[in-house]
């Protein structure tokens, strides 16, 4: 799902012209606003597809509302006073719970999944967002998934890929479709682990781990930085995420094992 804008838009025809429009407003950013390249990222992106959608739809009843009353009761020399209606209080308070009771829904659904807890999901529709791989439950890795130690420290970050001796520096090198468990931690000070396309930031605390997990869809190259002000040299400490195939990666990790 490398560009979810689109699903804003009926049909082709009208997000294929705003696509090409943006276009040259997209590459100088460091990061692409409009790009999911992990379950997890497609997790927030759903969800904020569907609270601008709500939103939308709630703001042109409001105004459908206002503008038809501007329009229905202009010129009325002698205006009265409203009267009690019970219907329209019990309609408006309906609406109003039913409106609150999606936004927590939709935004509980995305909070509580494991792409965002970092395992330990509560009872979450796990089919709202393909978790990839085999994982062997929602409270730790499976068999097939992958778990990289990610320790920050004044100014870097270093990945340890667990049950291996491979070790790396400012770069994290992931598998396309396999779920991966980030283990952050921190060596001296508070840190933040962050790397926006992925929909990944954690933050990284010394003597703590926070567990995070997704699956990578999109092989490419990604940002990632910390995102915690952790003195002098923070705005050095990036690092790059380059997402491959999978038989890439463990040729990768083979060559980094010998
Ligand atoms: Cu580490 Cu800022």
């Amino acid at each position: 799902m490398t560009v979810p804008v689109a699903e804003f838009f009926p049909s082709p025809l009208l997000a294929d012209p705003f696509l090409a429009a943006i276009d040259p407003l997209r590459s100088p950013l460091a990061i692409d606003p409009f790009l999911s390249a992990s379950t997890t990222a497609e997790l927030i992106e759903r969800l904020e597809r569907r609270l601008t959608l709500l939103g939308a739809a709630v703001a042109l009843v409001v105004e459908g509302l206002l503008l038809y009353a501007v329009w229905r009761f202009r010129d009325n020399d002698d205006p009265a006073p409203t009267e009690t209606n019970h219907f329209l209080e019990l309609a408006w308070m309906i609406a109003t719970v039913a409106i609150l009771a999606a936004v927590g829904l939709a935004a509980a659904n995305a909070l509580a999944h494991p792409a965002l807890t970092g395992g330990a999901g509560v009872g979450v529709d796990e089919s709202s967002a393909d978790s990839g791989g085999t994982s062997g439950d929602d409270h730790g890795p499976g068999s097939d998934d992958l778990e990289v130690i990610v320790e920050a420290e004044r100014f870097e970050f270093s990945f340890t890929y667990a049950g291996e001796t491979v070790r790396t520096r400012d770069e994290l090198v992931l598998p396309a479709d396999r779920t991966v468990f980030l283990t952050v931690t921190s060596a001296d000070v508070l840190h933040s682990f962050h790397v926006p396309d992925l929909g990944i930031k954690r933050m990284a605390i010394p003597g703590e781990e926070n567990t995070v997990r997704t699956t990578p869809t999109e092989p490419g190259e990604y940002r990632g930085y910390c995102a915690e002000y952790c003195g002098h040299g923070h705005s050095e400490m990036r690092f790059t995420v380059r997402v491959v195939e999978r038989d890439e990666f463990e040729a990768w990790l083979e060559e980094r094992r010998g």
